[in-house]
């Protein structure tokens, strides 16, 4: 199984749900069948680390980001993934402008697994620290459901 979570810059937000459900999937033991990335739909941060608020934000929860490197996202991620997670309404039009035909991958908000339906995870980079506190209680709660969702996939009830 394999999920890609989907911001703008690839600096902020898809980067820190990256290191949450990462960090989730290890202490589920499930780090081995579950694999994790993240992009953004814009070129700007190619290549760069997450943006330091948001590793200062994630290190206060004890998550290390440093060692994440923005990239975008490419057509063959819509084959490469079983999920894309978009962060706002802008990705999630953008996946799916450019989703192929017969693409057969989960594409959707989420903060769908927040129980959060047409809810999107705020962008912090214009905006205070406190965004990030924010975004990172919003991305755990919506890695919880997600989490929930793939465990029923990978075993289902005998
Ligand atoms: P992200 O936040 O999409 O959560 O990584 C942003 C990062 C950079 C920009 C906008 C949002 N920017 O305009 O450069």
């Amino acid at each position: 199984m394999r999920v890609l979570f989907v911001c703008l810059g690839n600096i902020c937000r898809s980067p820190t749900a990256e290191g949450v459900f990462r960090r989730l999937l290890e202490e589920r033991g499930l780090a081995g069948r579950v694999s994790v990335d993240s992009c953004g739909v814009g070129p700007w941060h190619v290549g760069e680390a997450p943006d330091p608020r948001a590793r200062e934000a994630a290190a206060r929860r004890g998550l290390d980001l440093s060692d994440l490197r923005g990239r975008q996202l490419a057509d063959a991620d819509f084959e490469r993934f079983d999920y894309l997670l978009a962060m706002d309404h802008d990705n999630l039009a953008e996946l799916e402008r450019r989703r192929p035909a017969g693409c057969e991958a989960r594409i959707g908000l989420f903060l769908e697994f927040a129980e959060r339906p047409g809810e999107a995870v705020p962008d912090p980079y214009f905006g205070g620290e406190g965004g990030f506190e924010r975004v990172l209680d919003l991305i755990e709660a919506a890695s919880r459901g997600l989490l929930a969702e793939i465990e029923a996939r990978l075993e289902p009830p005998s």
